[in-house]
């Protein structure tokens, strides 16, 4: 295992690459793999999946080798592993890889209970080994463009639309664990304050987990936020506004089109512009900050962060969904998610 201090003191272009591996070789950890194969900074040392048809597909895609179990990764040496197997294992992967003293980066969410979650912070803090949470959305550059944007700002109300069709693959949580997490992290990012007042409106129109969520929110410092998210749109749309006393900024993070709207007049007159905007993979940005957190940084989405945002989203869920009351029967069996 790299030790930080030693990692800290060499020069920068003179450290040896990090060996990393990727746990789960499902859609996110595929891209995991992707990225890590291309990056300077590290070697990938394989992929673990217990399905052989996963690991195959996975070896084609980023021509690394595969492997069936995690014991089978680690008997390589790995300084650091990505865990995106299932949200429910991923409390006994991180266990299992911080016992070793490996840096684990844990997809979000961080766990399934937020106990569960806890734990994987204090095994990782007591190890002496870097944690950090995949809440990608913080590395895509139209949201970096909303928080450069808002920096300073007297925040009064941030909006947040995450809509789209039924997943493909089915998993076992809805669409608040599996969507407005996303966006719980960004409120808390972008006021850089506390949920303290949460208000959900919950719906089960298809599937049996909740499908259609409206949630409200008041951070401790006084904003209003809401999250408007579901998996019945027929589209994809992610849009960010957020309005403070001197600006209205709204952002597309599918175009990553961002544009402010400033300078109000009594007249009811301002002015508007459009905000430049970077162009880097988020997953990529996030893979990136994730070996320099190895190295020594402070990671850029902690496991608290993490614990609080699942914290946020499991208390909009403590009343079940209902289903959506005043539509007529749908044809054919509900779908069970899970
Ligand atoms: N950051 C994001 O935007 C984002 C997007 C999608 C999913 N995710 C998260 O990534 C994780 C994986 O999601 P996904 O959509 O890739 O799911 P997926 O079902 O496509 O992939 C999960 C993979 O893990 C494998 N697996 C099962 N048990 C395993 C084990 N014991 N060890 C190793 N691998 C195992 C499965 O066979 C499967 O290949 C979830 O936690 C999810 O919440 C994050």
């Amino acid at each position: 295992m790299v030790s930080k201090a030693v990692a800290l003191g060499e020069r920068a272009g003179a450290q040896a690459a990090l060996r990393v591996g990727v746990v789960g070789a499902g859609i996110m950890g595929s891209n995991h793999a992707r990225v890590l194969a291309g990056l300077p900074d590290a070697t990938l040392v394989g992929i673990v999946d217990p399905l052989p048809e996963h690991r195959t597909r996975a070896t084609e895609m980023v021509g690394c080798r595969a492997f069936a179990s995690l014991e089978e990764l680690l008997a390589e040496g790995v300084d650091a592993v990505t865990i995106a197997a299932p949200t429910h294992l991923h409390h006994e992967i991180a266990l299992a890889c911080i016992a070793r003293n490996i840096h684990v980066l844990v997809e979000k969410p961080i766990a399934s209970t937020v106990e569960e979650g806890r734990e994987i912070v204090t095994a990782a803090s007591r190890a002496g080994v870097t944690l950090m949470v995949g809440h990608v959305e913080r590395f895509n550059p139209a949201v970096a463009a909303i928080k450069q944007a808002i920096s300073g700002e007297d925040i009064l109300s941030i909006g947040i639309t995450r809509v789209g069709p039924f997943p493909p693959r089915m998993s076992n949580v809805g669409v608040v664990i599996d969507l407005a997490v996303h966006d719980i992290d960004l409120i808390r990012w972008f006021t850089e304050s506390d949920i303290v007042e949460v208000q959900p409106q919950l719906s089960s129109a298809i599937a049996e987990r909740e499908d259609i969520a409206l949630l409200q929110f008041r951070t401790a410092s006084g904003v209003l936020a809401h999250i408007n998210t579901n998996w019945l749109t027929p589209f994809k749309a992610r849009n960010v506004t957020v309005a403070t006393r001197g600006k209205y900024v709204m952002g597309d993070l599918l175009t990553r089109q961002v544009t402010e709207c400033f300078g109000f007049k009594p007249d009811g007159s301002y002015s508007m512009r459009h905000l430049p905007v970077g162009h880097d993979e988020p997953l990529r940005a996030e893979l990136i900050a994730f070996l320099r957190a190895v190295r020594g940084e402070v990671p850029a989405v902690t496991g608290d962060e993490g614990v609080a945002s699942l914290e946020i989203a499991i208390r909009c869920l403590e009343n079940p969904p209902r289903p959506a009351a005043s539509s007529p029967p749908r044809k054919g069996p509900r779908r069970v998610v899970g």
